[in-house]
């Protein structure tokens, strides 16, 4: 089944329209979902006009009538009310809703005891890059999720960007990697826009040179068999400028840098699951 097959007539409920609501509806109305088949609800009046502006979806009067207007459910609020939301709507859902939380760090078994009745539970963890619909999203299904229902969620998910899915026990490692994995690169991006001014170029100039430079570099990552070491090899020539940075990286420990700041995030995401 294609993802157009998958989303064809769906009934299609967003509950929060900020940054990763707005994203979804905005990649779903260009995946040729039909606007009129999506119904948003968010506290906010303001960002339900700049919704209803850009994308042309229904406006739902509250999280409820969101509900039964749709036939699924994307949970799309913060983690810390997530809890609220639920008990607002669970009335309202039936055993033939499939909801999808893309709330991090709160389990499928704590989003269903929140329900307090067996759900069609679908857990997603995207990441930031979902704005501009070049997402990477893992997920993993509740107990009462059917294939159906995988396939409905993979069409979504699909107007977000890439998506795998995983069994919940990794999520924690996927939010470390890939969740928390674009301020790894940013960060890596500031720091090399500082050095360049340091050395004397303009910010302007710098930070489009770096921009470019992560965006080429990313699209070669994403569209190559190679790994990033043969890609490595591909720039640094022996004896070059890149092979004199990449000692620098090497001998000042980047690399145990990168995979304790990785642990650090997953230890992290752990105890924020377990509430510490
Ligand atoms: N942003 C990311 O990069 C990212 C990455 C991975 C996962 N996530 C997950 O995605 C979810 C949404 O994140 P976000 O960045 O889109 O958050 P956000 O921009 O704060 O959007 C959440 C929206 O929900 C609204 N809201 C609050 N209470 C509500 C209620 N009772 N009913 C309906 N709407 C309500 C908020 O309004 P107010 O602002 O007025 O409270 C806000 O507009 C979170 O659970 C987060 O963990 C986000």
């Amino acid at each position: 089944m294609t993802a157009k097959a998958a989303l064809s007539g769906l009934k299609i409920g967003v509950i929060g329209a900020g940054n990763m609501g707005q994203a979804l509806v905005r990649g779903l109305v260009e995946k040729s979902v039909y606007p009129q088949n999506i119904s948003v609800f968010d506290i906010d009046r303001k960002k339900l006009d700049a919704v209803r502006k850009e994308a042309h979806v229904r406006i739902a009067k509250s999280n409820r009538q969101c509900v039964s207007l749709s036939d699924v459910i994307i949970l799309a609020v913060k983690p810390q009310i997530l809890r609220e939301v639920v008990e607002d709507i669970a009335s309202g859902t039936d055993k033939e809703s499939l909801v999808i939380s893309i709330a991090a760090g709160v389990s499928l078994a704590k989003i269903e005891s929140f329900f307090k009745k067996p759900v069609c539970l679908i857990r997603v963890m995207p990441n930031m890059p979902a704005l501009v619909g070049a997402g990477m999203s893992a997920f993993s299904l509740g107990k009462h999720a059917t294939a159906r229902h995988r396939k409905i969620a993979e069409a979504i998910l699909s107007a977000f960007g890439e998506y795998v899915p995983v069994p919940e026990k990794m999520l924690d490692l996927v939010t470390a990697v890939s969740g928390s994995g674009p301020a790894y690169f940013f960060l890596l991006a500031e720091k090399m826009i500082e050095a360049a001014y340091e050395l004397g170029m303009k910010v302007d100039i710098a930070k489009k040179l770096v921009y470019q430079t992560a965006f080429g570099s990313g699209r070669i990552l994403a569209d190559s068999q190679e790994d990033p070491e043969d890609l490595i090899e591909r720039v640094a020539s022996k004896g070059g400028t890149t092979e004199a940075a990449l000692k620098i990286f090497k001998k000042q420990g980047f690399g145990k840098v990168v995979h304790d700041a990785v642990r650090a995030a997953h230890r992290r995401s752990k105890e924020m699951r377990e509430g510490v």
